[in-house]
């Protein structure tokens, strides 16, 4: 029997019979993951079923807010914590999070879009109920993203409906309805109980209904058409957009989000300048590494005038005999949609705020950002290959991959469930370097991780850097296997292969994150090696940028440790582009490099000390903080140093002074970020010695 990734995601392991196994093949997920294993060992299984509790998301419900009417027709339901909730990477920022759902209302029927983690289906549920009959017994519900966490709150909703209520119209892509299939399924491992329940009634009468939406397609409402748009990424494979034609509000499910929980209300009050740098953080973790498959999706958003102009014409198409009797009225609300120029008027996201002051700048970022990031694809890029059964190896991979960006190396994520071998020979074509991984799942390796690595040794060039991951639950075999074949064949790692039991802690994720940058270092080694010798061979450097170089150097700054914490993680920096900032409240600068693993730490509210070291004693503390040292190792080696009772930060003994800051906000510059931050306490070390200060003589070096 050949294990699908259905029966890796469940515990117990059968033989099936041959229309069940042919399903599976049709199915693309379901194709994915095969192990090529005949069976799990039964002692296995049980261990198996404790795989699947452990990754189940903890923390109890939180009251939703209800926002009737938020833009022209659209209410929300939204979900608000200030606590993280879970350990994926873009959560990294611990400003809480939102969960946000939607309701639709037209003349004639209703849509919800969205629907809340599992666990606030209860909520969830009565929010709608609390929005009206109109909401309750709508006609459709659009799940954009469709995640077997959030099938609890589908079922919820469904169980809600009233029972005179005709079926619900739940609409998805083909890879998200082929999960609702298997959710339905009740001797299917990912059966969702709740959802089988509420699926027909106790006469056996339907209560929803499936449909797959094709891009393009449109659902009238009545004085409002919803357009849809199939937006698939690696990490989302089933992801799509929904356009209020009437309004030009997009509803973008992980586009646009944001983890940050603790503004005011629920909107984006304060724009860019409140909720930059939560969109950005979002946006590096989770989508520049798949810039590749942004672009397109950002360019393929219909601006306005093309929207007003088929609008208009689609209406009429797709107007029904009830909608004609009302006809002269309804067109004239389509076809006078109020004037505006851009992209969308509003973005409705899954997750923060809802985007109504700065929807245009925030989609020109997005576009920006992309830019950006596709450029830095010129010089080199590196690949990081994964397949994973239940998002743990891809908690570890998008990691990977942020550590990767975050150089200025293009970073590009691909699962490899979705890929032929040929896909992964053009990707490694492209690459300059690899990481992949994959789960232990029977023992073993995924059959998508064994084709990747056959391909990958058939590109066969060993200069590329490379890594391998993955998690594990008790034998966690496939990690050797990659590192072993990797290594046989002659490749060279970057960094030590990477373990993880079940769920990445935040630990294990700094490890990842820290891994990809040695990684991203290890290719842009290799490029300047080539770089010089193709100037050799051309005769030598161009004569150029010196003397900016040379003047740049003359600027001075003071030498300091900046040494900083999260949860348990302590880490340091040498720093001298050092700035007392604002005499009140005292505030300093303080510019740190993209790719350094520091830099996650000093977001909005990070705490850091800046310990000014004294001339002349300041030579043992550079060289313990210029140490190479390896992702997760004692940041400060043998530097002598206490920690601070006011911000749990490391104070260097032997430095003058220490400044206790709280980081404000963080502005973009270059392969930098300047990071501003306000003085909290100030402790003189050493009233007599005076203030290390670094010479330079280039300003393209420190
Ligand atoms: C059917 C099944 C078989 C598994 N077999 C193994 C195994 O042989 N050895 C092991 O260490 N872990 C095993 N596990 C545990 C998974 O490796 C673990 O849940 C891991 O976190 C999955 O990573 P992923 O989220 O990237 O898929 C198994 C899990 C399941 C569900």
């Amino acid at each position: 029997m050949v294990m699908s990734l259905a029966a890796t995601r469940a515990s117990v392991p059968r033989t099936r019979g041959r229309e069940e196994r042919s399903n599976a093949r049709r199915s693309t997920r379901t194709r994915a993951l095969e192990t090529g294993r005949q069976e799990t060992k039964a002692a296995d299984a049980a261990r198996a079923r404790r795989a699947l509790d452990s990754n189940r998301d903890e923390g109890a419900e939180d009251a939703a807010t209800i926002a009737r009417d938020v833009w022209d027709g659209a209410s929300a339901i939204v979900f608000k914590t200030t606590k993280r909730r879970t350990f994926e990477v873009e959560y990294g920022a611990r400003r809480g999070t939102t969960e946000n759902a939607y309701a639709v209302r037209g003349t004639i029927a209703t849509m919800l879009v969205d629907a809340p983690d599992g666990r606030h289906a209860k909520n969830y549920s009565q929010a709608v109920g609390v929005l009206g009959g109109w909401a309750r017994d709508c006609a459709y519900h659009a799940m954009l993203h469709v995640n077997p966490r959030r099938l609890d709150a589908l079922a919820a909703a469904i169980a809600n409906r009233g029972p005179e209520a005709p079926p619900v119209e739940v609409l998805c892509t083909n890879p998200g309805a082929q999960l609702i299939q298997q959710a339905l399924k009740p001797d299917n491992p990912l059966a969702n109980e709740a959802l089988i329940k509420a699926w027909k009634n106790q006469k056996g009468k339907l209560r929803a209904r499936l449909r797959v939406v094709r891009n393009g397609e449109r659902i009238d409402l009545g004085g409002r058409s919803m357009r849809f748009s199939l937006a698939p990424t690696p990490r989302w494979p089933d992801l799509m957009f929904v356009r209020d034609e009437k309004t030009q509000a997009l509803f973008t499910s992980k586009f646009f989000s944001a983890h940050i929980g603790t503004m005011e209300g629920i909107k984006d009050e304060g724009g860019l300048e409140a909720f930059g740098e939560d969109w950005r953080f979002y946006y590096d973790c989770l989508l520049a590494p798949m810039s590749r498959q942004v672009g397109p999706l950002l360019s393929r958003l219909p601006v306005k005038e093309e929207d007003k102009a088929d609008s208009a014409a689609i209406t009429k198409d797709t107007r029904t005999f009830f909608q004609r009797l009302l006809s002269v009225k309804r067109r004239d609300v389509v076809v006078e949609t109020k004037p505006f120029e851009g992209v969308a008027a509003a973005i409705f996201p899954a997750h923060g705020p809802i985007v109504t002051s700065s929807a245009n700048e925030l989609f020109r970022e997005y576009n920006e950002w992309t830019a950006k990031q596709e450029s830095s694809a010129g010089s080199a890029s590196v690949a990081i290959i994964y397949a994973s059964a239940y998002g743990n190896t891809g908690a570890m991979a998008q990691a990977i991959a942020r550590g990767v960006a975050k150089t200025g190396v293009h970073a590009e994520m691909f699962n490899c469930e979705l890929a032929s071998p040929s896909d992964i020979e053009q990707l490694m074509e492209r690459s300059a370097g690899f990481a992949l991984g994959a789960p232990t799942l029977g023992g073993t390796l995924p059959t998508p991780v064994q084709t990747a690595l056959g391909a990958i040794i058939k590109d066969g060039d060993l200069e590329k850097p490379c890594g391998a991951f993955g998690s594990f639950g008790w034998s966690g075999e496939a990690v050797d296997m990659i590192d072993k074949r990797l290594t046989d064949a002659g490749f060279k790692s970057a960094f030590e292969p990477l373990r993880c039991k079940f769920k990445p802690t935040t630990e294990t994720l700094q490890l990842c994150e820290e891994s990809g940058t040695d990684l991203a270092q290890a290719v842009r080694k290799i490029e300047r090696r080539k770089q010089v010798l193709e100037r050799k061979a051309i005769g030598g450097a161009a004569a150029g940028n010196n003397d900016v170089a040379a003047a740049v150097g003359r600027i001075v700054g003071s030498l300091c440790a900046v040494t900083t914490k999260k949860d348990d993680t302590q880490s340091a920096m040498l720093a001298s582009w050092v700035s007392q900032a604002s005499f009140n409240p005292p505030a300093v600068t303080v510019a740190v490099a993209k790719e350094r693993a520091v830099e996650s730490f000093l977001m909005s509210g990070g705490k850091f000390n800046l310990n000014v070291l004294k001339s002349g004693e300041e030579k043992d503390v550079v060289k313990a903080l210029l140490k190479p040292f390896a992702p997760g190792e004692n940041r400060f080696g043998d530097l002598d140093v206490d920690i601070s009772e006011t911000n749990g930060c490391a104070v260097v003994k032997s430095a003058l002074a220490c400044v206790e800051c709280s980081v404000v906000k963080r502005m973009e510059a270059g392969d930098h970020w300047v990071v501003l931050a306000e003085v909290e306490r100030g402790v003189l070390l050493d009233s007599d010695g005076i203030t290390a200060i670094h010479h330079r003589k280039s300003g393209s070096s420190y």
